[in-house]
């Protein structure tokens, strides 16, 4: 029998340098789509894939991460008061249960690898997942879910994988595909940000994995690799060397890179699309919008 998931690391230690002047006080994590901060997405996302424990790694200026996800008893009783139930429904869910969160600081930032690292005491001998709140993944089936379901037949380390264009590899940790299944791939090995030309395949992993304790014990070895920052794909891919088998799964839903500008927008507009209560007015501003533009050009 393969060992439930239940615990999941999210990184958010990073310095957001894209989103600055905001990030400088904001951040990235808390910035909205819509009306939800990106964390919120990441746990609902967890939540449904049942994780139970949820570990942070912040880093200093990430204090409202902090409180995003403690009560607020005065704004609680005033809801109360008017008799605003849904919206008492809906800080419900931004709430934790009393130890089901933990937070752990990265003092300098050296990287994803590192971060996981920084979270080695509150992960037993047990897989674990990673969720970066900054890839936000619009699906029928959350994400998670969805790989969690797939490792249950696979085990090993896994981490979602998505076909990019061979001129954005450079981006991402990229696959060396091995075997590919279909909806799961065997890989090789795993480079991170390969040029087009040195890239093994154009299959990129996004942020989400499964990984065995192994990954850790590796990362506690590692020296700083591509960008001189500890990579999380460098760990996952010394696993592979002693025997550890490591997969791609091919999820089923739209990822937007938040953690750009263009990607954050886009995401904007697709989450805003999907709300009933936003839809109509949302897509007559932006055919105005675009009619204008098109006549200007
Ligand atoms: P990014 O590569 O997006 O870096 O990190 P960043 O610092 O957040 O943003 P930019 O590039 O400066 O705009 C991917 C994920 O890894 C976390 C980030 O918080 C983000 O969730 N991370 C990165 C850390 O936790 N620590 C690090 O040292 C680096």
């Amino acid at each position: 029998m393969r060992r439930k998931v239940t615990k999941a690391i999210f990184p958010v230690a990073g310095l957001g340098t894209r989103f600055l002047p905001a990030t400088k006080s904001v951040p990235k994590e808390i910035m909205t789509l819509v009306d939800r901060p990106l964390v919120q997405y990441a746990i609902d996302e967890a939540r449904e894939a049942g994780i139970k424990e949820f570990i942070f790694v912040t880093s200093r200026g990430k204090g409202a991460l902090e409180d995003y996800f403690d009560h607020a008893p005065v704004l609680e009783q005033e809801l109360r008061k008017k008799g605003k139930d849904e919206l008492l429904e809906v800080l419900k869910k931004t709430t934790m249960d009393s130890g089901a969160i933990a937070y752990v600081r990265q003092h300098k930032a050296l990287g994803l690898g590192h971060a996981v690292w920084c979270a080695r005491r509150l992960i037993a001998d047990e897989p674990f997942a990673v969720i970066l709140p900054d890839d936000v993944i619009a699906a029928e089936t959350p994400c998670l879910k969805q790989m969690v379901e797939a490792y249950g037949e696979t085990g090993g380390n896994m981490v979602a994988a998505m076909e990019v264009a061979p001129a954005q590899t450079s981006s991402y940790g990229v696959l060396d595909v091995k075997e590919d299944r279909g909806q799961v791939v065997l890989a090789n090995g795993m480079v991170e940000k390969p040029k087009m030309e040195e890239a093994p395949s154009n299959l990129a992993v996004i942020g989400r994995y499964i990984l065995e304790p192994s990954v850790l014990r590796n990362l506690q070895k590692m020296k700083q690799g591509t960008g001189g920052e500890i990579q999380l794909t460098d760990a996952i891919a010394e696993d592979i060397t002693q025997g550890v088998p490591v997969s791609g799964f091919r999820f089923q839903g739209q990822r937007f890179d938040c953690g750009s500008k263009a990607g954050f927008l886009q995401a904007t507009v697709a989450f805003a699309l999907s709300r009933s209560d936003l839809r109509d007015d949302l897509l007559s501003f932006l055919h105005e919008v675009t009619s204008v533009d098109k006549a200007a050009q």
